[in-house]
């Protein structure tokens, strides 16, 4: 007999049908009532067996985190929180979970313990809640720009350049680090290197969008990007995945009218495909707040929070306004932020840019027109000649989701600034020759897509929201 789904069956009950499942088992009470989870949805499927009728060495293996699979007639349920049941005819143990040994029993596990097992935690309501919301996330983003006339396309992993020119990149070599070859001078000899030459993995897939926007005219790439930054927050990870849109002939603009009704799109896709799972995870969120004190509480719950992103524009402003907005601001009781903004040129902290969005604005903010001396190489340098068509989504408890230019497509500019800023030209090239050979207006943006998972799914911590994440002295699994 072919494997139901608990999904499947509870979305279409057909009672008095037999059918078979297989799944892990979350709890079993009385002797009785199996709690039988497969992940294919938060909800369980309650399986009643006759013990009486069952081996005693069997009922003694049919313990939380057990793998079972079950036949048997799918009837009305007398109990409460379910309108079905599995009336057991057969049982077998596929796999034994040992109660004594098994880390995921039936009680509430802290975050930090979940992390210590993050090969099993999946295993849990909140876990398969939020990497449910994260596939369907992933899904609404292929949709949203396939039908919108973009190319999907995959930029390399391994790369010989910096594209944020932050020098934040991992290595990758296959010298031997305790005796590589050197060179006359002493220094390593990298020609010597697998691609002889240094290479990274890639900070982003930007430049290499930008090469394939200049052909194909609207292109993402979805892929993993990494960064060796030293950064031990809720919001960074040394390996998260990016969404990066590149399109030729798009200004500034066009650029932030794209993400704005994209991000909208995803998360209106959301709203719409996953509300158990939300409201799962809504409640979640409210038992974690509770916890808090009262000034650090959320004021809205989970899913007005999202109804919040997708039903009004978001609010766009210069650097320069947000700046003169910072300066006069009493943010606190101290009245003071613990880096206050001094200058027009300095770079926002991380608590600036959610005074702006949470206490100042209270929607989400599209900061645009930076200082040039604060952004990467490559964006388009604006006529005042001091700031640069750069544009940051500043979200609700997340800060920054989204970083994107217009890019400088002159090329007496481009390589002027990157003279300016130490950027090798020999090393770029290629990225030169696209100034060189039919250069025209073009942008884009990158949204990091684990920050786009903790804001959908309410998860505090950006480590909650990877399978297995990869931060600073952390690569256990
Ligand atoms: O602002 P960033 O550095 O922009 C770029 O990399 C551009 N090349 C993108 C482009 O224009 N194609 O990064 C983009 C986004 C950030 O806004 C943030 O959401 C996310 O990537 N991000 C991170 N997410 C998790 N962990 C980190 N360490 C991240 N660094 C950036
Ligand atoms: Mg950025």
């Amino acid at each position: 007999m072919k494997n139901s789904t608990v999904k499947a069956v509870l979305q279409d009950p057909k009672l008095l049908q037999e059918i078979q499942i297989s799944g892990w088992v979350r709890t079993f009470r009385s002797n009785r009532f199996i709690a039988l989870n497969d992940g294919s949805t938060l909800k369980n499927l309650q399986c009643v067996v006759d013990f009486e009728a069952l081996d005693p060495d069997l009922l003694k293996r049919i313990n939380t985190g057990a793998a079972l699979r079950v036949m048997g007639t799918l009837v009305e349920s007398q109990g409460r929180g379910q309108n079905v049941e599995l009336q057991v005819k057969e049982l077998e143990v596929l796999g034994d979970a040992h109660p004594d040994q098994y880390p995921i029993q039936p009680k509430k596990h802290s975050m930090e313990f979940l992390r210590e097992q993050a090969h099993l935690r999946i295993r849990t309501n909140t876990f398969g809640a939020v990497m449910r919301v994260k596939s369907a996330l992933s899904f609404a983003v292929h949709q949203y720009f396939t039908s919108n006339g973009f190319y999907n396309f995959h930029a390399p992993i391994i790369t010989g350049s910096d594209a944020e020119g932050a020098g934040e990149m991992f290595r990758v070599s296959t010298l031997d680090p305790k005796d590589p070859p050197l060179t006359e001078d002493g220094g390593v000899d990298f020609s010597k290197d697998f691609f002889g030459k240094e290479t990274n993995l890639t900070v982003s897939g930007q430049l290499e969008a930008e090469a394939y926007a200049m052909g194909m005219g609207k292109v993402y790439t979805f892929g993993p990007t990494f960064r060796a930054e030293n950064s031990n927050t809720s919001r960074h990870l040394a390996e998260f995945w990016m969404i990066e849109p590149e399109m030729a002939f798009y200004d500034l603009d066009a650029n932030m009218d794209l993400a704005e009704d994209f991000i909208q799109y995803v998360v209106r896709y959301v709203l719409e495909n996953c509300m158990e799972d939300l409201e799962f995870l809504e409640k979640r969120l409210a038992d974690e707040e509770k916890t808090k004190p009262q000034a650090e509480r959320s004021e809205m719950a989970l899913i007005e929070k999202l109804r919040f992103v997708t039903d009004q524009p978001f609010k766009r402003v210069t650097y320069t306004e947000a700046i003169e907005i910072l300066r006069n601001s009493k943010p606190n009781k101290k009245k003071r932020f613990t880096y206050p903004i001094d200058a027009w040129g300095a770079d926002l902290q991380s608590e600036h840019e959610r005074y702006l969005v949470e206490k100042h604005f209270k929607c989400p903010v599209i900061l645009f027109n930076y200082p040039a001396t604060i952004k990467a190489f490559y964006m388009r340098l604006n006529e005042d000649g001091k700031t640069v068509r750069a544009m940051d989504i500043l979200f609700p408890g997340i800060g920054e989701i989204v970083g994107g230019s217009q890019r400088e497509e002159r090329l007496d500019v481009l390589v002027e600034k990157m003279r300016q800023l130490g950027v090798d030209e020999k090393e770029l090239w290629w990225y030169l020759d696209l100034r060189k050979f039919g250069t025209a207006v073009h942008s884009g943006f990158g949204l990091g897509f684990e920050r786009l998972v903790q804001f959908t799914t309410g998860m505090g911590n950006i480590r909650d929201v990877i399978p297995f994440p990869r931060t600073p002295q952390n690569a256990e699994f």
